[in-house]
């Protein structure tokens, strides 16, 4: 089991820029470094109104883009709650990527109120993700949002 405290820390010396696109590759390949039994994990950013577009990220391709009305991810986006899902294939609207994926969580990232984008991480695992490891995630979603300069695509 991982030690999130720990990687929080890491994490942190880790993000030694503001820029959030070096932030958010760094933390994806983090992530998939540090926390076992992962087949993918990586970043949607809502670049356009109510959809997620994909960005850095770690693992096969990916489906882009994904509607806010649809998916795991698009839940997490629309109800601004993190999504654990134990098994997909129970999930009639999963939106299958990779084949090999069976377990998911996904945090929406909240900017100033409004959904910057969303964290999904999956395991080819059934069950994979506790709540341990969800409060764990989320930790280091707050260490990615507070390193890093979030620029409104949308305001100007
Ligand atoms: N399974 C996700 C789509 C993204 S991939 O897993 C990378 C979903 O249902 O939203």
């Amino acid at each position: 089991m991982n030690d999130y405290d720990t990687l929080a820390a890491q994490l942190t010396a880790l993000l030694d820029t503001r820029d959030w696109l070096t932030n958010s590759a760094q933390t994806s390949a983090f992530i998939m470094q540090q926390v076992p039994d992962l087949n993918w994990v990586g970043f949607y950013l809502q670049r356009e109104p109510e959809t997620l577009i994909l960005g850095p990220f770690q693992g096969q391709p990916a489906c882009n883009p994904i509607p806010f009305t649809r998916g795991v991810c698009g839940a997490a986006a629309r109800t601004r709650q993190t999504q654990r899902v134990d098994d997909v294939h129970a999930v009639p609207d999963h939106i299958a990527c990779d084949a090999a994926s069976r377990a998911e969580l996904v945090v929406p990232l909240l900017v100033d109120d409004k959904v910057w984008g969303v964290l999904d991480i999956d395991s080819p695992r059934p069950s994979r993700f506790s709540a341990e490891d969800q409060a764990g995630i989320e930790q280091l979603c707050r260490v990615f949002l507070a390193a890093s300069d979030i620029v409104d695509e949308h305001s100007h």
